[in-house]
């Protein structure tokens, strides 16, 4: 009887640790700035072998315990790019992120569904991008040079997502 307890918390033990590094890849993390002070550190998540539709993709980051990726400054999307560049085997052509525009008329107006603001940086956009007149849904794309690009994207399609995890630096 003890024996089969020991082995049920041992088992509920280590899902708590291990369920994220089953299903995702730990790409890599950033300590956010804000005014010279690091606000937040931010790590984030590659699924290892599964795809999503963007209206997805927050739910099952959400099931194991992370949220659907923002890159709300430059500094996280520039920090970002070398650990897409290290991890591309998981990549398609494109990875979503959370982002889409609330204005179905306008190609221009960016938002973070998460927190409803607006990119309020320069846009790296992809060459000829944005040119979906039904592509609403951003995600990241492989761009010459070793980078990577924004593009507007059909937001059905499945596709590798990224997920975030955010911890407090301020005490
Ligand atoms: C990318 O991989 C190289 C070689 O393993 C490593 O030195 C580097 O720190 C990695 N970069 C990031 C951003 O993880």
């Amino acid at each position: 009887m003890n024996f089969l307890l020991l082995i049920l918390i041992t088992s509920i033990f280590y899902n708590t640790i291990t369920c994220n590094e089953l299903a995702f890849v730990n790409i890599g993390s950033v300590n956010v700035l804000k005014d010279g002070i690091e606000m937040y550190k931010k790590t984030f998540f590659l699924p290892k072998f599964f795809k999503s539709e963007w209206k997805l993709s927050a739910s099952v980051c959400r099931s194991f315990d992370l949220e659907f990726a923002t890159l709300h400054t430059r500094q996280e999307f520039d920090a970002l790019v070398p650990m897409l560049r290290n991890n591309s085997n998981l990549l398609t052509t494109w990875t979503f992120i959370n982002i889409m525009t609330l204005t179905p008329l306008s190609a221009t107006d960016w938002y973070w569904v998460s927190t409803q603001r607006k990119i309020d940086y320069v846009i790296p956009w992809c060459h000829y991008q944005p040119d979906g007149e039904v592509e609403w849904c951003m995600s990241l794309a492989p761009a010459p040079g070793n980078t990577y690009c924004f593009n507007d994207h059909g937001c059905h399609y499945p596709e590798p997502f990224l997920c975030e995890k955010i911890e407090s630096l301020l005490s």
